[in-house]
């Protein structure tokens, strides 16, 4: 008989009792949509918890990426990485942009900095960075250049959840920064997502663009989009948060055990924690050099899959070579070396808060084999 199966991860879910009081509440007023007391509480406990000034919710991590591209107004080209979830590239997309793919460093995963600038062109609006795995990209150097050439500066944060450098929460860099609350995430709302923004005016404009771009009753002040989250989810969301701090803990041991018993493995590569860095621990990815391992990614990856333990090779395939971009010019693997390299290396491991001691043994035994 096979061995249990190991997930790569598993949703951190609400005490059902508490959760159920609170539905009593929604089926009480029946007001279980369009902005209720939930959503209001959850927004303030959000701006409180990732100390960030503004939010605004939405229905998943994809739409507040097309919403604050569509609120800066941004056109032309913009900057990003192909190392990341289809969705960062698609909002491009999605807004009639042209992406334009910059490689990303080792150290990071992120974009690179030293190579931002060659890819500007008269076209280029912006720069969208993903703080890929919670890893915060190097903001400094990234809005110097855009300071520089007048470009607005949109970061991907759906992994970064509560991540600080310096006891600054990385969601304040930049003109806005995005999360996805997917259940995958460190933190969840099923689906779900929002948008920090670092003024009033900015955020108002945000709430109209999620709510078809009604800025009153009567008065539609642009072609918004339907992104607005139910109570129902608001309240898991509050739930959810008095605990995300115990489930970070717990993914952190994870790391350190992971670390331990990986560290003097030939051809095994890990992040290890930045210092300064408040980090989530919402992946462990680990990065395989096939000649000093001895075995590839990928003979890895499905011998661990044959044993029931379920990494993910994520970002593999790079967002550059799906059909929809490859013949993009900044699509080439000349152009990528970096992130085509760290591709075919990847395999998160996994990770979340319900991960045994036995669990962690079973997948280190099958790395170390
Ligand atoms: C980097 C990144 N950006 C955007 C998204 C989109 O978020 P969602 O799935 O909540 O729409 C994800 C989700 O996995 C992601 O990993």
């Amino acid at each position: 008989m096979s061995e249990k199966q190991i997930t790569v991860t598993s949703p951190l879910l609400p005490n059902l009792d508490e959760f159920n009081e609170m539905l009593k509440d929604i089926w009480a007023s029946k007001w279980v949509t369009n902005m209720g007391q939930f959503h209001k509480q959850l927004e303030q406990a959000l701006c409180d918890y990732l100390k960030v000034p503004y939010i605004s919710l939405f229905t998943n991590g994809t739409l507040p990426l097309l919403t604050a591209l569509q609120a800066l107004r941004i056109t032309g080209e913009v900057i990003t990485t192909p190392y990341s979830f289809v969705a960062t590239t698609h909002s491009i997309w999605w807004n009639g942009c042209r992406p334009v793919f910059v490689d990303i460093e080792e150290e990071t995963c992120g974009i690179d900095p030293d190579k931002i600038e060659a890819a500007i062109t008269p076209k280029t609006t912006a720069i969208m960075p993903v703080h890929c795995y919670g890893k915060p990209v190097k903001m400094k150097r990234i809005q110097e250049i855009a300071d520089k050439y007048g470009l607005k500066v949109i970061y991907d944060a759906a992994h970064a959840f509560g991540v600080e450098v310096d006891g600054e929460s990385v969601l304040n860099a930049g003109d806005m920064s995005t999360l996805s609350f997917h259940a995958t995430k460190v933190y969840n709302t099923l689906e779900g997502g929002a948008l920090v923004t670092h003024d009033e005016q900015t955020k108002k404009r945000i709430d109209y663009l999620k709510n078809f771009g009604f800025a009153g009753e009567t008065e539609v002040v642009a072609p918004g989009i339907n992104s607005k989250v139910d109570e129902v989810r608001c309240a898991y969301g509050l739930l959810n948060l008095m605990q995300v701090d115990q489930a970070i803990a717990k993914r952190q041991k994870v790391a350190q055990k992971y670390r331990e018993a990986l560290r003097n493995v030939p051809g095994i590569r890990f992040f290890d924690d930045m210092p300064g860095v408040r980090h989530n621990y919402s992946y462990f990815p680990i990065f395989i050099n096939a000649e000093e391992y001895g075995k590839t990614r990928d003979e890895l990856y499905f011998e661990m899959r044959e044993k029931n333990v379920l990494g993910r090779r994520y970002f593999y395939p790079l967002i550059s070579s799906f059909s929809t971009y490859r013949s993009l010019p900044s699509a080439t693997t000349e152009n990528l070396p970096v992130a085509t390299k760290i591709a075919n290396e990847v395999i998160c491991l996994p990770m979340h808060h319900e991960l045994t001691e036995k669990d962690i043994e079973r997948i280190i035994g099958l790395i170390k084999k």
